[in-house]
């Protein structure tokens, strides 16, 4: 940072997936300003100062070297959130803005109560003027009630002023590092151009200018909610059209290549899988919903809900797909699922796609050996509300009893233990290891006739088959 920047000191409050890389790499890019990453979660900050850098509460790749550089120099991990706003010129707000589950909006509307407490701490703690930045995803129009409630504070015995900005974020789990220190852009919203300088000059340390977009407060707010309906609506088109492709002969990945060339369209996001998951997508699509119907735009509000609704559709589908390609039934039958995360390369399994085709197969009773390299067996029991039992015996038979239907999951240790004695294998996120399998060795552990349900377009349905193998591919009809 230069010597002449107008902030010397930021406190970012929220120290999850966001706002701890987002400050790592201001603070290891601005070596000249102190940030301070706040929380309430003490066990969270402890983690972040854990010695041992691979204890940090986020897993992303690069994050350990960045926090080695800048922790105990200028970036500093605390619970003392009322006096590091006091002593900051800057303050992120960069909680958890969930679905709401009770009350007016419930399932939709975001649940703003954290933003709003952090509003009031900030309001009743800051001194001198405070920049406030929106770094959460919020509903379009949250910062008129940020500004309300900093407005409301009593300041006639101290001078205090704000200046409300904000700055989504537009990273990636698994790539946010990358993400944050190569941004496509950076987007400040805000009414006060000073204001506005002082945010970008902190970016300008290592991002072109030409990338950092100004704009008004309710475009950078819309703007999150609009490029995460945009990514998630390329998913459910190009799901749609692989239930189509199934249908006709056609191949899903043919039309992606095929569609992707065209510059206008675009070659990324194209991938047809199990529909889309994750801790954001759906809740901001939601959101966005919520607020279209608030406005009074019912039309445009079922426009993005059918993005969702085509979503839960699709990992619906697949598990319909797979009881009847197994003569309709797997009651009593063993199922191999490999891959429980959300996407690859990350241990998150909010959203994903394979809670619901897990809990359809559990509902027919099927057994489930779940295998994956990143998740707890914990998080996936949590997730499927069912506690894993004891893996059955190698030898115990291809299909151990269970025609009562009682449903029942273990976690496999390895692929190879996963499938063995089962009638199919799904494929469910698109780990690297499970592009390499060597079919030939573990088709023969298979009760035949046996199924890959290839959800993820990773397999090469040839090795497959040669392996006398029943291949389903997301997208690829019989030609
Ligand atoms: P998170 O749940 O991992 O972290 C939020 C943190 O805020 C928690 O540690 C919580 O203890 C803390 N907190 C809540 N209220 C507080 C308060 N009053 N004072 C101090 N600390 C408080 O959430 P996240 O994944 O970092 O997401 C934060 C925001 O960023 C959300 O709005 C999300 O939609 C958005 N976002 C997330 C991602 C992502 O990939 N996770 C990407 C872009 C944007
Ligand atoms: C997404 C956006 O990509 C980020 O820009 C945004 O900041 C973030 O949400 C957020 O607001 O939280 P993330 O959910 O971490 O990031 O991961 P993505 O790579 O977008 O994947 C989301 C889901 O879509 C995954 O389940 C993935 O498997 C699926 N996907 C993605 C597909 O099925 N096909 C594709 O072609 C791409």
């Amino acid at each position: 940072m230069s010597s002449n920047s107008t902030i010397r000191s930021i406190c970012c409050i929220g120290a999850g997936y966001v706002g701890g890389p987002t400050m790592a790499v201001i603070a290891d890019r601005c070596p000249d300003v102190k940030v301070t990453v706040v929380d309430i979660n003490q066990d969270r900050i402890a983690a972040w100062n854990h010695p041992d850098l691979s204890k940090l509460p986020v897993y992303e790749p690069g994050l350990d070297a960045v926090v080695e550089r800048a922790r105990g120099r200028n970036l500093f991990f605390s619970t003392a959130v009322e006096e590091t706003i006091a002593s900051a010129d800057m303050v992120f707000i960069s909680v958890n803005t969930p679905t709401k589950t009770r009350g007016l909006g419930a399932g939709q509307a975001s649940d703003l109560r954290w933003v709003e407490a952090c509003a009031r701490t900030v309001a009743k703690e800051a001194t001198g003027h405070t920049i406030v930045v929106e770094k959460s995803t919020l509903p379009v129009r949250t910062a008129e009630a940020v500004k309300a409630i900093l407005g409301s504070v009593d300041s006639s015995s101290e001078q205090k002023t704000f200046s409300v900005l904000s700055n989504p974020e537009f990273l990636a789990e698994g790539t946010a590092i990358r993400d944050l220190a190569n941004p496509d852009r950076v987007l400040i919203g805000g009414e006060n151009a000073e204001a506005i300088d002082a945010l970008a000059e902190i970016y300008q340390q290592w991002v072109p200018e030409e990338k950092i977009l100004r704009t008004n407060l309710w475009s950078s707010e819309l703007s999150k909610l609009t490029a995460n309906a945009f990514l998630a609506q390329r998913i459910s088109s190009i799901n749609s059209v692989a239930a189509l492709c199934e249908a006709t002969g056609a191949d899903v990945r043919e039309v992606a290549k095929a569609i992707g060339t065209d510059s206008r369209i675009g070659p990324k996001f194209l991938n047809a899988g199990p529909g889309f998951g994750g801790s954001c997508f759906q809740k901001d699509i939601l959101n966005l919903v919520y607020l279209c119907r608030h406005f009074g735009l019912p039309d445009v509000a079922d426009y993005w809900e059918s993005v969702v609704l085509l979503n839960t559709w699709q990992q619906h589908r697949i598990a319909r797909l797979v009881v009847q390609k197994l003569f309709g039934t797997v009651t009593g039958k063993r199922l191999a699922i490999l891959g429980f995360a959300f996407k690859a390369d990350t241990n998150d399994t909010r959203e994903a796609p394979a809670i619901r085709i897990c809990k359809d197969l559990l509902e027919e009773g099927a057994q489930l050996a779940i295998h994956d390299p990143k998740v707890d067996p914990e998080q996936i029991s949590r997730d499927l509300n069912l506690i894993a039992s004891q893996a059955p015996e190698e030898d115990a038979g291809p299909t151990r009893g269970a025609l009562s239907g009682e449903a029942t999951w273990w976690p496999s240790p390895d692929v190879a233990s996963a499938i063995r004695g089962a009638d199919a294998v799904l494929i469910l996120t698109e780990w690297q290891q499970y592009r390499e399998l060597d079919w030939s060795t573990l088709a023969p552990l298979m009760r035949k006739p046996a199924w890959v349900f290839d959800a993820r377009g990773v397999v090469d349905p040839k090795q497959v088959e040669s392996g006398g193998l029943n291949v389903w591919r997301v997208g690829e009809g019989d030609a």
